[in-house]
């Protein structure tokens, strides 16, 4: 049995408090949240506190997760490894490499565990996604591509404010950059970034990266928060894989996708004048019949549980970490090269 207590119940720790109430793993023993209204509907048998340190004070709790804003990750992480508790932190880690860094060396020299909550490795068209690239079937990988889209222009609360780690680079940036690395292999040569604040005034709201690896794969992850259309969804999400036998892509959070081959090149063969709305065209209009051939994608069957299942079979000694400190290591120093090279309007060498 694990046992938690849950520092800042927000939005976050009150997600993380109604997922742990179904596990049969889990006991959920305290939550602290600065702003009692926070704990109003805690149920009378989880403990409440306003401060951290008394939370930590419970020698019933071997686990805290840490909910809070991105600015007082380190000051946490800090309390609970003094009062020696195994620690899950929220993303981003931290605000960049060196303070995640400085978040290892106290945990390790506390001798507690320590991981963090990337459970988008356990989102569904991720792991399609992943499925395909992993079973090399599409040839050499050009170009993994992920776009996130939100067509209503929100962004909200202390996601606003840079000394709250506000911006989307650490809010939704830090998951699609980790997935990337999760699973394009080789080292990281090269990052060019374009970072924006389009109408926010002091955090980025629009990012366009380009990852290249010595493996030849260039990871491409765009995520923009004023892509404005008055559309029924009000965010979308797309990957497109690019190989040279085959193309796969994965649509939405509840993923539609495809692998496409095409059997043959046309070399020699006239090109099919075809008129589109775009005007007379050989090279975009439909193929042969049967020349393109699809495929379904692999079936997978994940959900964001699984990170605390995972966690827990580590916690029993039945498998190694699943997201490992070394790994957000890496993710936080290529966060602070993303930041250079948009600053700078230069790529940056990284690996
Ligand atoms: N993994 C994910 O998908 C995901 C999604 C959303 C947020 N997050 C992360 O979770 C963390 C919290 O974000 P949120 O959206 O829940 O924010 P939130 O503002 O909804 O909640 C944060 C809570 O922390 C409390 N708090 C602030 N200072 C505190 C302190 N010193 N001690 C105790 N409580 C304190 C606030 O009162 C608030 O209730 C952030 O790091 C964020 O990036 C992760």
């Amino acid at each position: 049995m694990l046992n938690f207590g849950i520092i800042g119940y927000g939005f976050m720790g009150q997600t993380h408090g109604d997922m742990l109430q179904k596990l049969d793993y889990a006991k959920i023993v305290g939550v602290c949240d600065i702003n009692k209204e926070q704990l109003r509907d805690v149920p009378a048998d989880i403990h409440t506190y306003l401060k951290a340190d008394e939370l930590l004070a419970n020698s019933d709790i071997d686990t805290v997760i840490i909910a809070v804003p991105n600015h007082i990750h380190l000051e946490m992480v800090k309390k609970a490894a003094n009062a020696k508790k195994d620690i899950i932190l929220e993303k981003p880690a931290a605000m960049n490499g060196p303070e995640f860094q400085e978040m290892m060396v106290l945990t390790k020299e506390a001798n507690v565990r320590f991981t963090i909550h990337h459970q988008r490795r356990w989102d569904k068209d991720y792991r399609l996604i992943k499925e395909v690239v992993d079973s090399q079937t599409l040839g050499d990988i050009y170009t993994i591509k992920n776009c996130l889209y939100g067509f209503n222009g929100n962004m909200h609360d202390w996601h606003v404010y840079p000394e709250f780690g506000g911006g989307m680079l650490y809010d939704w940036g830090v998951h699609l950059i980790d997935q990337m690395l999760w699973m394009i292999p080789g080292k990281l040569k090269t990052i060019y970034a374009d970072v924006r604040n389009v109408i926010n005034q002091n955090v980025d709201d629009y990012f366009n990266i380009q990852l290249y690896f010595d493996s030849g794969i260039t990871g491409q992850i765009e995520l923009g928060t004023y892509f404005l259309e008055d559309k029924e969804k009000w965010f979308e999400r797309h990957w497109f894989v690019g190989g040279d036998k085959g193309s796969a892509y994965v649509d939405g959070f509840e993923p539609k996708g495809k692998i496409v081959r095409t059997s043959e090149l046309l070399a020699n063969v006239p090109g099919k004048i075809t008129m589109t709305a775009a005007g007379p065209t050989r090279s975009f209009g439909p193929p042969p019949a049967g020349r393109l051939v699809t495929e379904d994608l692999p079936d997978v069957n994940v959900n964001h549980q699984m990170f605390f299942d995972h966690y827990y079979d580590y916690v029993e000694g039945k498998e190694e970490l699943a997201v490992k400190p070394e790994e957000i290591l890496r993710l936080m120093k290529v966060l602070d090269a993303i930041r250079i090279s948009a600053a700078e309007h230069r790529s940056v060498d990284f690996e």
